[in-house]
């Protein structure tokens, strides 16, 4: 590109219109909480600044937590302002978007709540002219089931003259059976295409381009399957600790938080078939069928083939960090954890004995969430010993990064022919960045997903058996770990790359010396 002309961030959007959102009313339980004063109300306030929010919008807050609505509009106006998803924050536009903004104290898990919510909803209800409902439910699973129950009770499942849909905040339930109740309980009362179940990184663009990366071009496709496809390497590493979440991690750890849903999802995206067309049912019925072939495991392959860890104090850049047992809310000898890596088999034609290493954890060397597809090395070594790198070593295989963010884009790794007079191969990588190509990465993640449901597009939301189907997976692991004797935690420093034993996992265990995780560090 000879010239790069510079917009402002809010124009630059502006130039690829997005669609505008149906009218509604919608209701955010667990409005006190950390994503909706992080996450959500940001993506809102984007939204009406592209004007994609229909003016028959208005937000009701719902929480314990007493407060007025003024006091709401106030907390989330410094929340948007500091928030890095919030783009070109600016008062006058604050000023018209939180006259949308309402609180209502309440607790959901009381049933006499309901009636109340709806009375307040039908007094909202004479200012903004919808008939439609959006539901948004962000709090622990355990209360998920209690709202549905209580929405139904006060007949606000349904509605005669518009629609009405609920949206249900990950962790979906915490095990497959805890994950069954409550389809049960939400099919009770919704018809799944009423449901909207949230990854939040299935709203992230550099994913939903894995689909268009694998089917949009004809190149890669012939080569995706196990004739050409050595490994595939998974990963979402953090450099943030537990922060203000203690409680929540506490009873979570970073299998169920990550693994379960957001890292197996890549995985699904990943492998899947091509869908017949691009849409929710197409798409959501060939990653179903990814999970469900992936190889449950048993207590002694589970040992084998999953390691899991816990940061204790260390060194993030220049500042010291305390342990996961120092942060607030963590037990002392707490045995969660913050790490986990697990080496998983797709039990179909295309993947058949080629492992997917899959790693997520907190306080890592460096934040990088990235798919890396490695190939086979070449049938024959023409140039082996070539290598000019001081280092000696050889060229590698072809190696193909979707990096997810940072640095958002894809590059592949090949050789060349290093130029001078003798025959070397060297390895280069082709590069394409989001931020060089587009000036811009795309919305964030809950805009998108927001905005597709008030839509009612339900392609980047999990179906019920895909949840289920992931809980499958994951349910055995956690019941495993819990028989197997617990690793001596902590086993990683903060800052560093991992326990050592992930090392393992990908090498030795499959006498495969060429497979080594991608270092964070360096
Ligand atoms: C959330 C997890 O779902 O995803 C968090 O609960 C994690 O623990 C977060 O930090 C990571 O999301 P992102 O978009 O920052 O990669």
């Amino acid at each position: 590109m000879s010239a790069v002309i510079e917009v402002n961030p809010l124009e630059q959007f502006s130039l690829e219109p997005l669609p505008m959102g149906e009218s509604c009313l919608l209701v955010i339980f667990g409005a006190s909480g950390d994503l909706t004063r992080r996450k959500l109300i940001p993506s809102l306030y984007n939204l009406a600044c592209v004007g994609c929010m229909n003016p028959q919008f208005e937000v009701l807050g719902v929480g314990r937590t007493q407060m007025s609505s003024e006091e709401f509009r106030a907390k989330m106006r410094e929340s948007a302002a500091e928030s890095s998803d919030a783009r070109d924050f600016n008062e006058a536009h604050w000023k018209e978007f939180e006259q949308r903004l309402h609180y209502f104290v309440g607790d959901p898990g009381d049933e006499s709540f309901y009636p109340t919510l709806k009375e307040r909803l039908g007094e909202i209800r004479k200012s903004v002219a919808t008939p439609n409902h959006l539901f948004y439910v962000s709090t622990p699973a355990s209360v998920a089931g209690p709202i549905v129950e209580g929405l139904a009770r006060a007949g606000l499942n349904r509605s005669e003259e518009g629609w009405t849909r609920i949206i249900l905040e990950k962790p979906f339930g915490r095990d497959l059976e805890s994950a069954k109740k409550l389809n049960e309980v939400v099919h009770r009362w919704f018809d799944e295409e009423q449901v909207f179940r949230i990854d939040h990184y299935l709203g992230k663009e550099t994913v939903q381009n894995i689909l268009v990366f694998r089917f949009g071009n004809s190149l890669f496709e012939p080569v995706w399957n196990r004739n050409y496809i050595d490994h595939v390497e998974i990963t979402a590493a953090e450099t943030v600790g537990v922060e203000s979440r203690g409680a929540f991690y506490e009873e979570t750890g970073a299998l169920r938080d990550m693994v379960a849903n957001h890292l197996l999802q890549l995985l699904a995206l990943t492998a899947m078939e091509p869908p017949i067309a691009f849409d929710a049912d197409a798409v959501r019925g060939q990653k179903v069928q990814v999970l469900k072939s992936i190889r449950p495991m048993t207590v002694d392959q589970v040992a084998k083939r999953t390691v899991r860890g816990q940061y204790g104090p260390g060194e993030m850049g220049v500042k010291r960090v305390p342990g996961y047992r120092e942060e607030r809310d963590v037990k002392k000898d707490s045995t969660t954890e913050t790490y986990a890596a697990v080496e998983f088999y797709v039990d179909n034609w295309r993947w058949a004995g080629v492992p997917f290493f899959i790693r997520t954890g907190k306080r890592l060397a460096r934040q990088a969430s990235e798919i890396r597809v490695h190939f086979k090395p070449t049938p024959q070594a023409l140039f082996a010993g070539t290598s000019s790198d001081q280092t000696g070593s050889q060229p590698g295989p072809n190696v193909i990064t979707m990096r997810i963010q940072p640095d958002d884009g894809i590059s592949i790794a090949f050789d060349v022919k290093q130029p001078g007079g003798h025959m070397r191969a060297l390895s280069v990588d082709a590069n394409f960045s989001y931020d060089t190509a587009f000036g811009h990465k795309g919305p964030p993640a809950y805009e998108t997903l927001l905005l597709d449901s008030m839509r009612g597009e339900a392609t980047l939301f999990t179906r019920r058996d895909e949840v289920e189907a992931e809980w499958r997976i994951i349910t055995p692991i956690e019941e495993a770990w819990a028989q197997l004797p617990t690793p001596k935690f902590p086993n990683y420093a903060a800052g560093s790359e991992g326990p050592v034993e992930a090392d393992a996992l990908v090498s030795a265990g499959n006498a495969a010396e060429h497979r080594v995780w991608r270092r964070l560090a360096g």
